[in-house]
């Protein structure tokens, strides 16, 4: 009978699909994930279930029920850059087991299911998040196609050329009735450990902003300039920088991040003309989510005008936190019970599929722990004894959904 073991074997698979040797980097619509997919696409056949792809590169695998109705599974299949094997990846793999186990049996829900595979979550090439989900959710923003990656690529090439039809994404939105959607996932965190437990239950995701700032001052002669005729874009950026941490660190569960810091011309003997800074915001409330990225914006033109700087900011993506759906929840609950685990309720500071699916209908997820809450780091880690429980409580929300 498959379980974690084969389950963990599959991400250990997946992970060697990637855009950079020795690491993994699987981005939207690149060779990587298309190899990725021929392996998901053998997987998915083999429990039974007929596999198509969208427009927008999302897999999908659909296992047939009695009834008209379909439960959609699911997480991304996409990776940041430098990342670990089961941040996405482990959702669709335990969706793929817990079908196997149905086909196994030759078993018929009065559901159908399909799983699905998203082409990009975590928003590394193009820098918005959710595009597969949101494809599926009927939110996907066209403007979006004309976003260019670091090679100038838009996004509607690389959608043509990974064979979808970016004029046609509108199609890919989900038609017909619901019972909703259910994502597992690592927890990104450490309170599983923490409880010594395997799962958790969500109850919420958080909202995130997601911006870049762009710092424009003079870029100039590190020998002759002196210091107080500078107009040195790096400088501010580094204030900047301590400012978000700082600001983060003085309200409880607020999160904010720069992650990505690009310096021109990023030469040793020219002091820095352009510094461009990513600013990721995140709270539970979205109303202190808001105001700390009003605070901040403030505080980085205050800053630009005090050194003479330009400042340019563009929106990448922003989205309101997220209630589970609590029937959902609760049917998730006892499917922990029924598998004689005790049930905890947490919440994700991480975004998820999950946050774009609930546009479209009730969602819910499962966490499973993972060792030293470490993710988006090459260290990620899971047991396969804990996914083995996730496929397992899986396969209980399923029998207890399919009660009349
Ligand atoms: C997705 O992994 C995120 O940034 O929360
Ligand atoms: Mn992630
Ligand atoms: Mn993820």
């Amino acid at each position: 009978m498959i379980d974690g073991r084969v389950v963990v074997e599959r991400c250990d698979v997946l992970a060697a699909c990637t855009e950079e040797p020795g690491r993994i980097t699987r981005p939207f619509a690149s060779d990587a994930m298309r190899r990725a997919h021929q392996y998901v696409r053998e997987w998915m056949r083999q429990a039974g279930m007929t596999v198509t792809r969208d427009n927008i590169g999302n897999l999908r695998g659909r296992y047939e029920g009695t009834g008209d109705a379909t439960l959609l599974l699911g997480s991304h299949l996409d990776s940041v850059r430098d990342a670990g094997k089961y941040d996405g990846p482990l959702g669709v793999m335990v969706a793929l087991a817990a079908v196997q186990r149905l086909h196994d049996d030759a078993r018929q829900l009065p559901f159908a299911i399909e799983v699905l595979a998203f082409a990009d979550e975590e928003g590394l090439r193009y820098g918005s998040t959710y595009l597969g989900s949101r494809a599926v959710a009927g939110t996907f923003d066209a403007s979006d196609l004309e976003r260019t990656d670091s090679a100038g690529v838009t996004m509607a090439e690389a959608i043509r050329a990974f064979g979808g039809d970016p004029t046609r994404i509108s199609d890919d939105r989900w038609g017909g009735d619901l019972l909703g959607y259910c994502e597992v996932h690592i927890e990104q965190g450490p309170v599983l450990e923490a409880r010594a437990l395997p799962v958790g239950v969500v109850s919420a995701i958080a909202g995130q902003s997601r911006m870049l700032i762009e710092l424009t001052g003079q870029a100039g002669h590190a020998g002759t300039v002196p210091m107080d005729r500078r107009r040195d874009a790096l400088a501010a950026a580094a204030e900047l920088v301590l400012a978000v941490e700082a600001a983060a660190t003085t309200q409880p569960g607020l999160v904010a991040t720069v992650g990505m810091l690009d310096v021109e011309p990023g030469v040793a003997n020219v002091i820095p003309g352009r510094a461009t800074l990513s600013l990721d915001v995140r709270h539970p409330d979205d109303r202190v989510r808001i105001e700390a990225c009003e605070t901040l914006l403030a505080r980085t033109r205050e800053l630009a005008k005090r050194r003479k700087l330009a400042v340019e900011i563009r929106a990448l993506s922003e989205n309101a936190a997220v209630r589970c759906e609590p029937r959902l929840v609760s049917l998730l609950t006892q499917a922990v019970k029924n598998s004689k685990q005790q049930p905890l309720e947490l919440t994700s500071g991480a975004g998820h599929d999950a946050v774009a699916m609930s546009a479209l209908t009730g969602a819910c997820m499962l966490f499973v722990r993972c060792k030293g809450g470490v993710s988006h780091n090459p260290a990620e880690s899971v047991t396969a004894a804990d996914v083995s429980v996730a496929i397992d409580v899986l396969g209980r929300f399923l029998d207890l959904l399919a009660r009349p």
